[in-house]
């Protein structure tokens, strides 16, 4: 901490020249400050997925007027999920004609509050944070909120504008060893969806870090170890950290059940009624007999005049979610499993009146959305789970589970959760769990793993302990493997608690009206867009106040004596790399037998790429060229073009920690370094050699 006073006196030296532009505004006028904000999400607002409806409600309670706030919100939409030419549009009128295939907004969609920024070059799979520093850049935006999961973003160089993401957490901690830990670093502050995620980044980002940086041979006094460690921990900050959930509006959500209940119970079919709510051509895709009311006597839905429905009290489990996921991470095939399990151990009068509801959104549900709703070519196949196939092979009846896979007016989703008599959702992990939540707010049970947010997120319902973890080669997270056994065993309690209230049963009632009760106050308590919008502003003036922060820091640097001659780097060597699970910005890829001959030039080389644009933006590698004992220099290719094995690299640590996930061999990175590094640049020469003979005596032994 001693050291730091050094550092605190420096910067009090400077902090009149930091006084940003903003703050002198508001000394000045007294009132509120007019900030360009960019929204940064998967696709447009109006289109299919729940990032989208969750960025367009918080743009409208940006929007709102509040005389007491202290800044004032000009929304900017941006988005990768669709690629729109740059520009301005005011509209959606100027907007499209560049999107000429995207379903069209609803009628009162609200979106005059919006500016649409387009954006030529937008990748769909990565963002970059220099990416981003452009874009705000070319539009002139002061400020951004990103929602969009953690490994889209690429934190190649510091954000030069405040930003705060969204985020949903898709493991139970952020571990130092994977790249999001460095993704979550680069932000300015954090809205975690779930209370166990915002704890965990939290842990990892959100505290003070201690950092060990050996005193270096010939820094005298150690003054200069004590600048890198300040420059570490001022550079990436302590990240403003905030439980903020997604927004849940139980009283529109109920509304809008009643109405699509009201129709399905009233029209001939669950595709009529989506042609009414939406007011579009009816659309009917293999839509199944039981989801045909008029004439079908085996319908889910349809009640008469009398209340009368022939499966009125029949106990319906609903499966609803994305099927597009070669991981399988909302946990399909256990499920599945576990409903067959439950089903197979009932009676056989009681099998009749129990039914699966699926209604599974596939990929070409997502692609017809981006394509005027025109059936996806034969071309595009399934991602997820195949349904069909599956059931047929555990030898469920056929006409004991319903597959729907049409896309629904929001009317009908709320009424499909309300008619439910338990909503299964026991995922093998989710950063908040949508279905969860909804299902719940609509008074409907859920079964859920409790692991991450569906842990946090169970109140009406049972979150079932999962059976184990389970990594597979393809992701970088560990998830929780459901347990079937324990979810189907969780189906039969839920089942008895049902047939108990549908036989009049005062006890099974009054317990279910109460934890009705007390999930409809924890949801308005906690879930609420007032709620939600007050949390997001607050957090977005703090996460202004850090960003702030770290400028100022990285400006006091700068004007005093120079980067430090220590603690930018740590060495990873091996044929098998040493695990890379530090804080210092760069890593040493070292050769056998390496020895730095000038260590403090090279420290104050990565130090400077770092804190100055020295060398262009977003800088990930740099060669150190080195010489053999007998001054031969080391090759930087092999003859095969693979790296040469003794080539020193220095590449930043997050993308070791990237590239660590997918190999460990030293030679595998650093061959995959070089290949995401545009143009690697070189120090200076004279800096290392390698020595054979260590090498080799390290052979024999
Ligand atoms: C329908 O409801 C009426 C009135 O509640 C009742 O009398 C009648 O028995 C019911 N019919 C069937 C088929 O359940
Ligand atoms: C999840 O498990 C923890 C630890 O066993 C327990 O304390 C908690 O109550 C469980 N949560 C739910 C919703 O069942
Ligand atoms: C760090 O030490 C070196 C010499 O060891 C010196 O040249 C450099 O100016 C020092 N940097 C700072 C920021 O004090
Ligand atoms: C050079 O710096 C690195 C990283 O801080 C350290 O591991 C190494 O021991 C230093 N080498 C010398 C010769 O001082």
């Amino acid at each position: 901490m001693k050291s730091i006073t050094v550092f605190q006196y420096v910067l009090s030296l400077c902090f009149f020249f930091f006084l940003s532009s903003d703050n002198i505004v508001s000394f000045a006028e007294a009132k509120r400050i007019k900030k360009k904000i960019g929204l940064l999400t998967a696709s447009l607002p109006w289109t299919f997925g729940p990032y989208q409806a969750q960025m367009h409600q918080l743009s409208l309670l940006l929007a709102e007027e509040d005389t007491d706030a202290e800044y004032e919100y000009d929304i900017h939409w941006l988005c990768f999920g669709d690629t729109i030419p740059d520009g301005v549009y005011k509209s959606y009128k100027d907007l499209q004609p560049r999107i000429p295939k995207l379903n069209p907004p609803p009628e009162d969609f609200p979106m005059d509050h919006l500016t649409f920024l387009g954006d030529s070059d937008m990748l769909t799979q990565q963002f970059s944070a220099s990416r981003m520093n452009t874009l705000a850049k070319k539009y002139g935006l002061d400020v951004m909120i990103t929602l969009m999961d953690i490994t889209k973003t690429v934190p190649d160089e510091p954000f030069n504008m405040p930003v705060l993401a969204w985020i949903p957490l898709h493991s139970d901690t952020v571990r130092p060893t994977t790249v999001d830990y460095w993704v979550l670093r680069s932000y300015h502050g954090i809205a975690g969806l779930a209370p166990s995620g915002a704890i965990a980044i939290n842990n990892a980002v959100g505290t003070d870090k201690e950092i060990n940086i050996p005193v270096q041979d010939g820094s005298s006094s150690g003054s200069n170890d004590s600048i890198a460690i300040y420059l570490i921990k001022k550079l990436s900050g302590t990240v403003e950290v905030e439980f903020i959930p997604h927004i849940i509006d139980r009283q529109t959500l109920t509304t809008k059940a009643k109405t699509g209940l009201k129709l399905l119970n009233s029209l001939s079919s669950v595709a009529e009624v989506d042609s009414k709510l939406t007011n579009q051509p009816l659309i009917n895709r293999g839509q199944e007999s039981s989801l045909e009311i008029g004439h079908n006597q085996r319908s889910i839905f349809g009640v008469d005049s009398n209340g009368n429905g022939s499966r009125k009290d029949d106990f319906i489990v609903l499966l609803q979610g994305g099927n597009y996921d070669s991981e399988d991470r909302k946990g399909w095939d256990t499920s599945l499993q576990a409903f067959v399990q439950f089903y197979n151990s009932l009676d056989e009068s009681k099998q009749s009146s129990v039914h699966l509801l699926i209604h599974s959104m596939e990929s070409y549900l997502i692609a017809s959305d981006h394509n005027l709703d025109a059936d996806a070519p034969a071309a595009v196949l399934p991602q997820g789970n195949r349904h069909h196939l599956i059931l047929h092979e555990y030898g469920l009846p056929r006409d004991v589970y319903t597959i729907d896979i049409a896309r629904h007016a929001s009317e009908v989703i709320a009424a499909y959760k309300t008619r439910a008599d338990v909503c299964l959702h026991p995922s093998k992990v989710e950063g908040f769990g949508m279905n969860v939540m909804e299902c719940q707010a609509v008074g409907t049970p859920v079964i859920t793993t409790n692991y991450t947010a569906m842990g946090d997120f169970t109140k009406l319902g049972r979150a079932v302990s999962p059976r184990q973890m389970i990594r597979n080669p393809g992701t970088i997270y560990e998830m929780a493997l459901p347990d079937v056994a324990g979810v189907a065993d969780a189906l039969t309690e839920l089942h008895e608690e049902h047939l108990a209230m549908k036989r009049g049963d005062k006890k099974a009632l009054a317990r279910r009206n109460k934890e009705l009760t007390e999930s409809n106050e924890w949801i308005d308590a906690n879930f609420s867009p007032t709620k939600v919008g007050s949390s997001f502003k607050s957090l977005l003036r703090r996460t202004q106040d850090e960003y702030t922060s770290r400028m100022d820091a990285k400006q006091s640097i700068l004007s005093s004596s120079g980067p430090p001659t220590s603690g930018s780097y740590e060495v990873a060597s091996g044929y098998h790399l040493t695990i890379v699970d530090w804080d210092t910005p760069w890593t040493l890829i070292a050769p056998d037998g390496l020895q730095i001959l000038d260590n403090a030039s090279v420290h104050r080389f990565c130090w400077s790429m770092l804190l100055t644009n020295q060398g262009g933006s977003g800088v990930t590698a740099l060669i150190l060229p080195a010489v053999y004992e007998d001054g031969t220099p080391v090759p930087i290719m092999d003859d095969d073009g693979s790296v040469h094995n003794d080539l020193p690299v220095l590449v930043r640590t997050y993308m070791i920690t990237a590239l660590q996930g997918r190999a460990s061999r030293k030679k595998s990175i650093a061959q995959m370094v070089l290949q995401n590094t545009q143009m690697p640049r070189r120090l200076p020469d004279g800096l290392a050699v390698v020595i054979r003979s260590e090498v080799a005596e390290r052979l024999t032994l």
